[in-house]
């Protein structure tokens, strides 16, 4: 049955080790968010939502700290510089929450909601954390398209649309169609991508432009 919920408890203990991770960085940091990361909407709710980006888990002093998704650490730059160029926000990132930022026709999301040590979850950590995916992408009846940033978000994401990953296998730029849904997959935009020539602005910006396509013609 689908759970409803569609972001954890500010004090989840669905997993231990997340769990004490939180509580030893609430402990050493009394005045960062340390909780699950809530899924960022924008200002009309979830009605307007037409595409949801998928991450992977907070960053310790990115989202972890601010509470937002993709805020405060490096790999929010390319990432909200990419929305704002195909028209998904207005404003401008300033990296952290009071920046005024806002977003259009999207919203923001992470596979798992509590930033994992070393910024590695473990397979029943997403698994546990898969039931608010599942409601928060049932909460969006005008959703077209998702982008998956990431091999972990994207099969986390293929399975909570309860398809099989080898059908949908994980590319960058790649799309599949599931049910209603189009998928969009591309590598992380974390700094590591980035820094190794993995990912390029070109190529990520090469995935968000299809999204926008494909919204802007569905819209017709
Ligand atoms: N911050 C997030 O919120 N998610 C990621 O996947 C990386 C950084």
């Amino acid at each position: 049955m689908t759970n409803l919920i569609t972001d954890p408890d500010h004090d989840c203990e669905i997993c231990p080790r997340l769990r004490t991770y939180i509580l030893e960085t609430r402990a050493k940091y009394p005045d960062w968010f340390n909780g699950p990361v809530p899924t960022w909407l924008p200002p009309d709710g979830a009605k307007s939502v037409k595409m949801l980006i998928v991450g992977l888990a907070p960053g310790i002093r990115g989202a972890n700290r601010t509470g937002r998704p993709f805020t405060g650490d490096y790999a929010g730059d390319l990432l909200y510089a990419t929305l704002k160029k195909f028209a998904f926000s207005d404003g401008e990132f300033g990296s952290s929450i009071d920046d005024g930022l806002t977003l259009k026709e999207a919203a923001i999301t992470n596979a798992v909601r509590c930033v994992p040590p070393e910024n590695k979850p473990v397979g029943q950590e997403i698994n546990n954390c898969r039931p608010f995916l599942e409601a928060t992408l049932s909460s969006y009846t005008n959703l077209k398209a998702i982008v998956t940033l990431g091999k972990i978000s994207h099969d986390s994401t293929i399975r909570t649309l309860n398809e099989r990953v080898s059908q949908h296998p994980f590319g960058h730029n790649k799309v599949t169609q599931v049910g209603r849904l189009k998928v969009f997959s591309s590598y992380h935009c974390s700094r590591y991508n980035t820094n190794t020539g993995r990912l390029t602005e070109k190529m990520f910006e090469a995935v968000f432009r299809s999204v926008r396509n494909y919204i802007d013609s569905e819209a017709k």
